[in-house]
C-alpha cells in the first residue's frame, strides 16, 4: 500500500500511552486534533483547549469513541488564568499532563506594509505568548510526570516565506523557546521538541494560503508528491513523546515530504495570486 494510500491506523502499540494524559492547545481541529486522535487510539486521555467551546465539545466526542477520557475546557491561551484554569481541570479528571502539546495558531497571508501593529501582535500572542503560558503553566505537571512538550511550529519559521512577517517570526519564536526549555528542563527529565508539518491537507492552514484549484501547483512542488495528513503529525508526535525518543531533546523534526529542500519560492508566487483574488476573512 503506497502512503498516500495508507489510513488513520496504529503501527505503534494499542496501549502506549495508556495511563498517560496529553493535553494539546487547539486541540479541537486540524493538525493538532488529529494529534490527538492518534494519542487517544493509542489509549492516553486527552485534555484539549480552544476559544470554542462548541469544536472542543465536537472534538471530544470523536476522541470518546476512540475510547478516550477527554477533559475539553475552553481557554484562550494568551490569557494565562484562563489556560489554568483549563489545565487545572484536566488534571483533576484526567490527571497530571505527562505531554503538552503547544499547537493554538493564528495565520493570515498580508503584505508586510499592510500588516497593522496589532495584526502582528495578535499573532505573536497567540503562536509565540501562549505556547509559553501553556508550557510554564504546565510545568509543575510535567515536572511530576518528567514529561514531555511538543511545540507546532511552521516552515516560515526557518525559510522567509512572502506574506508571512508576522508567522515568521512567532514561529522563530517558538522553535527558540523548544531549546531553551529543553536545555532549562532536561535536568527535571522533561524533554522539549518540536514538529514543523509541511502542507498539511484539509486544514484550516491550507485553506488560508491557497485555493483549493491551486492545490495540484503545491503538490508538482513537494518531492514525495502530495500532502501531508493530519495523522502523519501525530504519529510523528507519539513517536517523540515514547520510550523510542528517550535521549531526544531540544530537536524539531520537518514531516514535509521535503518540500523545504526545494525552499519558499513556489509559496511566494502562488500566494501573490492567492492574496490578489481573496476577501480578507
Ligand atoms: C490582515 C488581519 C486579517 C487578515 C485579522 N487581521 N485577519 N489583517 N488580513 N486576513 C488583523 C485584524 O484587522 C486585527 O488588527 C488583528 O489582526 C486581530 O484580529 P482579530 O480578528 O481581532 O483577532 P482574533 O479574534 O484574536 O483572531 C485571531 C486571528 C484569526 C489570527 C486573526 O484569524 C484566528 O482566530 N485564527 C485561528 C485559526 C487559524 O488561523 N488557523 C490556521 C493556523 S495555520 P487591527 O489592527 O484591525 O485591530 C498556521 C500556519 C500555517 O498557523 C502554515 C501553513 C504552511
Ligand atoms: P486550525 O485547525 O485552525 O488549528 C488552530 C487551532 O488553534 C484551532 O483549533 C483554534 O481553535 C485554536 N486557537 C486559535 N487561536 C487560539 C487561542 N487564542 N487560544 C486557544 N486556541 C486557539 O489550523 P491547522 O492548520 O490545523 O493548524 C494547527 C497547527 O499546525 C498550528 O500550530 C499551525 O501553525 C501548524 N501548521 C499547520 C500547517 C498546515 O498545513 N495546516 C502547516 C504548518 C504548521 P479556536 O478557534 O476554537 O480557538
Amino acid at each position: 500500500m503506497s502512503a498516500s494510500k495508507s489510513v488513520e491506523q496504529n503501527i505503534l502499540p494499542n496501549d502506549l500511552f495508556v495511563g498517560k494524559t496529553i493535553f494539546v492547545t487547539g486541540g479541537g481541529s486540524g493538525i493538532n486534533l488529529g494529534i490527538a486522535r492518534t494519542f487517544a487510539s493509542l489509549g492516553a486521555s486527552i485534555g484539549i483547549c480552544g476559544r470554542s467551546q462548541e469544536r472542543l465539545d465536537t472534538a471530544a466526542t470523536g476522541l470518546r469513541e476512540l475510547g478516550a477520557k477527554v477533559s475539553a475546557t475552553s481557554a484562550d491561551v494568551r490569557v494565562p488564568e484562563h489556560l489554568q484554569a483549563a489545565m487545572n481541570a484536566s488534571r483533576d479528571t484526567i490527571g497530571d499532563i505527562d505531554v503538552l502539546v503547544c499547537g493554538a495558531a493564528g495565520n493570515f497571508l498580508v503584505q508586510g506594509e499592510n500588516l497593522s501593529f496589532n495584526g502582528f501582535k495578535t499573532v505573536i500572542d497567540i503562536d509565540l505568548v501562549g505556547s509559553f503560558n501553556a508550557s510554564r503553566i504546565a510545568f509543575e505537571q510535567l515536572k511530576r510526570t518528567r514529561g514531555s512538550i511538543i511545540f507546532i511550529t511552521a516552515p516560515m519559521a526557518h525559510l522567509p516565506h512572502a506574506y508571512q512577517a508576522h508567522v515568521g517570526p512567532a514561529k522563530a519564536g517558538v522553535e527558540m523557546l523548544m531549546k531553551n526549555l529543553a536545555l532549562e528542563w532536561g535536568p527535571y527529565g522533561i524533554r522539549s521538541n518540536s514538529i514543523i508539518p509541511g502542507f498539511i491537507e484539509d486544514t484550516e492552514g491550507m485553506r488560508r494560503i491557497s485555493s483549493e484549484a491551486n492545490t495540484g501547483n503545491f503538490i508538482q512542488n513537494i518531492p514525495l508528491r502530495r500532502m501531508g495528513m493530519t495523522h502523519e503529525i501525530g504519529q510523528a508526535a507519539a513517536f517523540l513523546c515514547s520510550p523510542l525518543a528517550a535521549y531526544i531533546t531540544g530537536t524539531s523534526l520537518w514531516i514535509d515530504g521535503g518540500q523545504a529542500l526545494s525552499g519558499s519560492g513556489f509559496f511566494n508566487s502562488n500566494s501573490a495570486a492567492f492574496l490578489a483574488s481573496s476577501t480578507r476573512t
